[in-house]
């Protein structure tokens, strides 16, 4: 994933704790391919890596825009991004990649919880675009002055696709009546608070599990299960590391100098992803696809299956 210097061209707040960043290629060209329901990963001007869905149309080729939960209480990741940028900064991103893909569908059922609706926004203005009469967006949140993009998505224009509901108004949202009827001709697409993608992967068992996307930025415990110890081998210098058994691969590189991105740090993003040179590795992200599984390795989450692994960067 090839990084880049982008400019912070805009910056507005959505929300008193949602901000909303533009990006673009301070020479004005054109930006890497964002397919609807794509993410960036920036390093945040604190230095912390961080993965941002775009927010932003697919067909807008020249920025990216991502809107930023400032969280006071988090790993301070989103407060340096919102506190020590301004329009002008130059931030290093990655290109555009997803995991969370829109497939071709007859009918779509988007499913946005707070801050989950940055990646279903740009799917949602892609399906205005093209198959408006098939999708349908039921968007979550707490008030009307903590819902961001609220006066676009209560548009009288979108009355017919989008279904607000403020839970501090009307109480606990009832998913069910969407989800009922298992339906093969609708995809499903969830994005939001780890209790919303639970509910609804709770309540679609008995849909087909093909139709059901969740974006997981949430993701696996790193050290959860069984985690022994294992030596993990450095390919470009040959230098084999200890990785303990309450540490994770990545920690361990870290620890011995190798500067390698990441993200997420639950196995989501796809940032940190590794060339599996030798051994046999215990996958444990949710982002490798079978096939992928024989070549590479997510070294936030993953381990070695016997007692050591190689790895290389990409
Ligand atoms: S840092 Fe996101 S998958 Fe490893």
């Amino acid at each position: 994933m090839s990084d880049r210097r982008l400019r912070v061209s805009a910056k507005r707040m959505l929300t008193s704790s949602i901000c909303e960043i533009e990006l673009r290629d301070p020479a004005g060209s054109a930006l890497p391919p964002h397919p609807p329901g794509a993410h960036v990963s920036l390093e945040t001007p604190a230095g912390q890596r961080r993965s941002y869905s775009i927010t932003n149309p697919a067909s807008e080729t020249d920025r990216y825009v991502i809107a930023v939960h400032r969280q006071p209480d988090g790993r301070g990741g989103s407060v340096s991004v919102v506190d020590d940028t301004e329009i002008g900064s130059l931030l290093t991103v990655s290109a555009a990649t997803s995991t969370f893909d829109l497939v071709e569908a007859p009918r779509y059922l988007l499913v946005a919880g707070g801050i989950g609706i940055t990646p279903i926004r740009s799917m949602l203005h892609h399906l205005l675009e093209q198959a408006r009469a098939r999708v349908r967006l039921v968007y979550l949140t707490r008030t009307r002055e903590e819902t961001a993009y609220a006066e676009e998505l209560a548009h009288p224009d979108l009355m017919d696709v989008v279904v607000l509901h403020h839970s501090a108004v009307s109480g606990r949202a009832d998913l069910w009546p969407w989800l009922a009827e298992p339906d093969d001709q609708t995809h499903v697409y969830c994005c939001g608070s780890t209790a919303l993608m639970d509910e609804v992967r709770a309540l679609t068992m008995h849909w087909r599990p093909s139709h059901i996307h969740f974006e997981d930025f949430a993701g696996v415990d790193a050290l959860g299960g069984t985690s022994a110890p294992f030596t993990l081998t450095w390919e470009p210098t040959g230098e084999p590391i200890g990785v303990a058994a309450g540490e994770t691969a990545l920690d361990a590189l870290r620890r011995s100098g190798v500067r390698t991105p990441s993200s997420c740090g639950s196995g989501t993003c796809g940032t940190c992803r590794l060339r599996l040179v030798a051994g046999q590795a215990e996958h444990r992200d949710l982002v490798l696809t079978a096939q992928e599984r024989e070549s590479f390795v997510m070294p936030c989450v993953s381990r070695a299956a016997g007692e050591a692994i190689t790895v290389a960067p990409l």
